[in-house]
């Protein structure tokens, strides 16, 4: 099993002399969600390029930061920039703001990310509580990372994702009149999008929702003992699903078009947390 204290001991002695109360909620933005970060009251940002040890994003709209932020009178913790699998990262590497938030003592993880919509009652720009996971394609490296859970860890690992948080943030959708729909997201390592077939299979194995991201962020977390809930943006309908052709592109775009409607979400879940 991999020692990730001693992996990342320097980048994590920087982050605790930077960063010395413990964050309420740690948040890591999906792709072209960075912007939250702009929204809230920043005290500190780290660029990562500052850590050593941590792996540089390589994508558009991933940027590499760490913000110490305030709102609602709780500490906020946000990644921006992610480190994902089909950029050739080991798992250590994508899971390394877990890692980090855990180090930090922070108790809550909340995740998001741009998604494909397969259930066909979705549409892009809805938001999608993820009421479970399915990472099927990445247990070995889980378990690399992981290595034989123990009792506390299978403990922790039964209330994934967290009844206390997704209760948090259906009442925070609620009273932000937000349509959170609720499905399962399933983990694709990439590289590419899928293919439609791939779509077809996920979608009868209960699918709702597929991306190349969160599942092994969250494991880990909860694993860890952290609080974990996740909340997709359906960016575009998966392969098949619709005619029309997958582009990076278009996620972006539906990201941007849906900005504001995920700060309001983000916003009002941590002023109830
Ligand atoms: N598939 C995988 N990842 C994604 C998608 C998709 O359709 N949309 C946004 N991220």
């Amino acid at each position: 099993m991999l020692d990730l204290g001693f992996k990342y001991k320097e980048l994590i002695k920087i982050l605790q002399q930077e960063i010395t109360e413990a964050p309420d909620i740690s948040l890591i933005l999906g792709s072209g969600l960075g912007d939250f970060a702009k929204s809230v009251n920043v005290k500190r940002t780290i660029s990562t390029k500052e850590l050593p040890g941590y792996p540089p994003s390589t994508i558009t709209g991933h940027e590499g930061k760490i913000h110490f932020a305030e709102y609602a009178g709780k500490k906020i913790l946000i990644f921006q920039g992610r480190i994902h699998f089909y950029e050739g990262y080991h798992i250590s590497e994508c899971t390394l703001p877990v890692f980090i938030s855990y180090k930090l003592n922070c108790k809550k993880i909340f995740i998001t990310n741009a998604a494909g919509g397969i259930n066909p009652e979705f549409s892009p720009g809805d938001l999608m509580l993820a009421v479970s996971f399915n990472g099927m394609f990445i247990k070995k490296e889980l378990t690399q990372l992981i290595g034989l859970a123990t009792e506390k860890a299978k403990d922790n690992l039964s209330n994934f994702t967290s009844k206390e948080l997704n209760d948090i943030i259906k009442k925070a959708a609620a009273e932000e009149n937000i349509d959170l729909k609720e499905g399962v997201y399933w983990y694709t390592k990439g590289p590419s999008y899928e293919t439609p077939a791939e779509i077809r299979m996920m979608g009868r194995f209960g699918g709702d929702a597929v991306g190349m991201s969160s599942a092994h962020e969250a494991v880990f977390a909860s694993s860890l003992g952290l609080a974990t809930s996740s909340v997709s943006l359906i960016t575009n309908m998966a392969a098949g699903i619709s005619p029309k052709k997958l582009s990076h592109k278009e996620v972006t775009e539906t990201a941007n078009l849906s900005k504001d409607k995920f700060e309001r979400l983000v916003k009002r879940i941590i002023s109830l947390i």
